[in-house]
């Protein structure tokens, strides 16, 4: 795991808006993981930017969501297809029918994952997956407990993410309490994860990821086993780490290195 601390989530926002581009000047045609959520938005915001002033192309690039409501239609104001096309799609060149979010209205949901996780194969598997962290640790919709090499797949979520998510939903209206979402193992497979975390409510989760046992009971402490994942945190996100001068101190030799020897 490299670990960035950043001093706001501005800061680790552009940090990763700038990966994501950087990854797309590097291999136009990539397969993009995304994720929704408050915390991916200002990375959103940060690449239309730069596909407006700097022209970054995602006209080659195809796109697989993490993860979408089981029982929410695409034009549903809280469905994951719909934040997309808002927050993201509809503001870059990326080609709609490149774009891939899991079904939450098809009958058999079964099938619906089966297909989700042919479709990433198809495409060559994931070149970079974005992501946030809920704050039990979960990542997309795998929440506590969830298999460590599990696939896309339909899920009950916890009380805890239906509590925290409640917040985008009317008094009223249907929260779903099932979601479609990749497994982590198909998280894992990607070649480079991006996962991005602010705010002291998730400085726990962020604690537990990087510095506690590898388990179940926290999905993203999964990530220890990639050999290409980047933790993204802003001081608030990173004030539970223990080891944090350390860290500092890693990514700060790191980048001396890496300028040395002209590869930053
Ligand atoms: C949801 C999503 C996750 C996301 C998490 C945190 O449950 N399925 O992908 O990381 O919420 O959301 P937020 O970024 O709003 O804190």
């Amino acid at each position: 795991m490299r670990i960035v601390i950043k001093e706001n989530r501005y800061e680790a926002s552009s940090f990763a808006a700038e990966t994501i581009a950087m990854q797309l000047q590097k291999k136009p045609n990539s397969v993009l993981g995304l994720a929704t959520g408050s915390t991916p938005t200002l990375c959103y915001e940060q690449l239309i930017r730069l596909h407006k002033e700097h022209y970054v192309d995602f006209s080659a690039a195809s796109s697989f969501n993490l993860d979408e409501y089981h029982g929410l239609s695409p034009d549903h104001p809280q469905s994951y297809r719909y934040f997309m096309q808002q927050k993201l799609f509809d503001h870059i060149n990326i080609d709609i029918s490149n774009t891939h979010v899991p079904d939450g209205l098809n009958e058999n949901p079964i099938q619906a994952c089966a297909d989700y996780e042919n479709e990433i194969n198809a495409h060559g598997g994931i070149d970079l997956q974005l992501l946030g962290i809920g704050r039990n640790g979960h990542i997309g919709f795998n929440e506590p407990t969830s298999g460590l090499q599990s696939r896309t797949r339909i899920k009950t979520l916890t009380q805890s993410t239906t509590h925290a998510n409640s917040r985008f939903f009317g008094d009223e209206e249907f929260q779903p309490e099932l979601a479609l979402t990749m497994g982590i193992g198909t998280i894992l497979e990607a070649k480079k994860i991006l996962l991005l975390a602010f705010g002291k409510e998730k400085s726990a989760a962020v604690q537990t990821m990087i510095e506690g046992a590898l388990s179940a009971y926290c999905p993203a402490s999964a990530l220890q086993l990639h050999p290409d994942a980047i933790i993204v945190l802003d001081r608030e996100a990173a004030s539970r780490l223990e080891h944090i001068e350390f860290f500092i101190e890693v990514e700060e030799k790191q980048q001396a290195l890496m300028k040395s020897l002209n590869l930053s």
